[in-house]
């Protein structure tokens, strides 16, 4: 009973043929005289027919049959009769009359429909995970994800990349979050670091000459999970020799091309826009636009100093920005939905939402009392406030500012439905700063990470405005999801030295952690930079899916742990014992 064919692979060529098929009962009807079954196997459906008259003994066992059960079956395909033809599935125009049957196992009954767009709690998918990606949408996810890694490695192997593997039991790479730690036997009290990202080891492997790598990299973040975050996610991660950013924006372009041509047969636009951070923070609140939609944020600090209105002076005193979206059409919110917005706004750090609805005749309004009719003026037309428009203001810090009209916006684009997600919307966002002040630690972070290179043009700020550095970084941002990020890296011992001691760092800790990389550089350095992808946000994104859940194969809970094994999980004592281990008391 081995297979001959696959499901979808027999056509109206067949009719007359014997074939043999091996798949899983989807579906069994039961008309008396008849038995139709719909067979699944990984391609696909094909109908399956038993009678009596074509054979008595495998009728009998298709009575037992039921859903979820494997079987091998052969027979001989025939054309439907025209009235029965299934214009839904691809193998609907035929059937095979069944004259042989094996049951390879039987199976208990799911506990949930094996088909698309079930309505079922995620954890109980993710228990029965092997059920869910029964499931042809989720198979369809796998196979996509598939063709879109083997185009990623066709692509850049045949532009010279070398595929490198580097250690998952390495030292922590500084990516910003935690790391997960395991603990050595042979070296008691000492963790090796699951590798936030291959980071050092790429830039190591330019160091030794390769020129051209990449990896298909799994990485390890403990950090607070979301839909576009798991605990273990995979990059595409590349480092290139003697070359610079138009090297990268072209040959990432080129890959998109190819990626999306491949994996879902659609020519995409390059090359793509390029904004910088600063731009990107101003108009669209964000690092990370999604500019499938306008509703863009006006600059009103200039406009506004002299006010009566506390709230918008007072920001702007203590050296804060006051700014403003024109919601287009949405003068008809109700108090509730204003409200509601508010609460977004405070929820996002505001202190509060100033509005103002744009009447034909008049304006409805806490705040325009405390305004002339001049400056009313002004604002109304630096907004390009038309009847029907509902205005919202936000004035604070510029951090805040930005972070809750950027939120606002998105809100907005949602519930006016601009945002249409046929579209296929790319973006580089360059000029990064370099370092940012964390006012809780008290120090400069690295906004990117430790590697990255300033602008040239920038090194002599770093010791006086080390916030006013651009870092020679670049972030690709599809429909507002960043798909990946990398930097053109520092390639000298005094400068990478001088960018540890900027953040913080003592000679000494950066000699303890990074003393190999540092020594490294000191033995032929060629310049270089690099790019990470994050392959499940892409390829969710190209499913048409909102979490990254959906494509990958055994994700985490959001509580990050694996339902389906029961991971994270106790040891026994004797292996805590060898590890030199002991649990303080939960
Ligand atoms: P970065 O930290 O920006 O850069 O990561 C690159 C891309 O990986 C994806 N990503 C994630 N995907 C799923 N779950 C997560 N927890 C997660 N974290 C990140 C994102 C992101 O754009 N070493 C640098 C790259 C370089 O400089 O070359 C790095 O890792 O899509
Ligand atoms: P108040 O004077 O505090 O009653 O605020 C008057 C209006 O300004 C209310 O609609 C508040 O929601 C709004 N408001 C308060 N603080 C801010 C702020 N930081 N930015 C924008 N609007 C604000």
């Amino acid at each position: 009973m081995k297979r001959t064919h696959s499901a979808t692979d027999i056509g109206l060529e067949h009719v007359g043929t014997r074939i043999i098929l091996n798949g899983w009962v989807n579906t069994r009807r039961d008309h008396g005289g008849l038995i139709f079954v719909d067979l699944r196997d990984r391609s696909g459906i094909i109908q399956i027919v038993f009678s009596p008259e074509t054979d008595e003994d495998a009728f009998h066992i298709a009575e037992q049959i039921r859903s979820e059960y494997v079987i091998g079956v052969a027979g001989t395909v025939q054309r439907r009769p025209q009235e029965t033809e299934n214009p839904n599935l691809k193998t609907g125009q035929i059937e095979i009359y069944i004259d042989k049957i094996e049951v390879f196992s039987s199976a208990k009954t799911p506990p949930f429909y094996i088909e698309n767009g079930v309505d079922v709690d995620e954890l109980l998918r993710l228990k029965y995970r092997y059920l869910d990606l029964r499931r042809p949408e989720m198979r369809d996810n796998l196979m996509l994800r598939h063709r879109v890694v083997k185009t990623m490695r066709d692509y850049l192997d045949s532009r010279g990349f070398l595929e490198v593997e580097t250690p998952v039991l390495t030292r922590s790479t500084p990516e910003g979050a935690r790391d997960y730690l395991v603990p050595s036997r042979v070296h008691p009290g000492e963790f090796f670091a699951l590798p936030q990202s291959p980071q050092i080891f790429k830039q190591i492997l330019m160091v030794a000459g390769m020129e051209k790598y990449f990896q298909i990299a799994r990485c390890f973040r403990d950090e607070d999970l979301r839909a576009d975050r798991q605990p273990e996610f995979t990059q595409l991660d590349m480092e290139m020799s003697f070359i610079d950013e138009e090297d990268i924006f072209q040959l990432v372009e080129g890959l998109m091309e190819a990626i999306f041509q491949e994996g879902m047969g659609r020519s995409i636009t390059t090359p793509f826009p390029r904004i910088t951070y600063d731009e990107a923070m101003r108009k669209y609140g964000s690092d990370k636009p999604d500019l499938r939609f306008g509703l863009e944020i006006i600059e009103l600090t200039d406009l506004v100093q002299e006010v009566e209105f506390k709230v918008f002076s007072s920001a702007i005193k203590s050296g804060g920005v006051v700014r403003a979206i024109n919601a287009k059409t949405c003068g008809s919110f109700s108090r509730r939905e204003i409200d509601d917005l508010t609460k977004i706004a405070i929820d996002n750090g505001a202190k509060g939402m100033a509005w103002i609805i744009v009447n034909k005749d008049e304006l409805r309004s806490p705040i325009t009392k405390f305004f002339t009719d001049d400056q009313m003026e002004t604002i109304l037309k630096a907004l390009d406030a038309q009847p029907g428009d509902l205005l919202l203001f936000s004035a604070d810090r510029e951090e805040v500012v930005s972070r809750v009209l950027g939120v606002l916006r998105l809100e907005l684009g949602r519930r006016l439905n601009l945002i249409d997600d046929r579209i296929l919307q790319f973006a580089w966002v360059v000029d990064f700063p370099l370092l940012e002040y964390d006012g809780e630690a008290k120090r400069w972070v690295a906004v990117h990470h430790p590697f990255t290179s300033p602008r040239v043009e920038d090194v002599p700020k770093l010791d006086q405005e080390p916030g006013q550095v651009r870092a020679r970084a670049y972030d690709l941002i599809l429909n507002g999801t960043e798909i990946g990020g990398g930097s053109i890296r520092i390639h000298r011992r005094d400068w990478q030295e001088k960018m540890f001691s900027l953040l913080g760092m003592t000679m000494d800790e950066a000699r303890e952690k990074f003393g190999f990389m540092l020594e490294a550089f000191e033995y032929g350095t060629p310049p270089h930079g690099g790019i990470a992808f994050g392959i499940d946000r892409l390829v969710m994104i190209m499913a048409g899916r909102n979490s990254i859940r959906d494509v990958i194969a055994f994700p985490k809970t959001q509580s990050a742990s694996c339902l389906m094994t029961a991971a994270p999980s106790e040891v026994s004592p004797r292996q805590l014992r060898e590890l030199s281990l002991k649990i303080r008391e939960k």
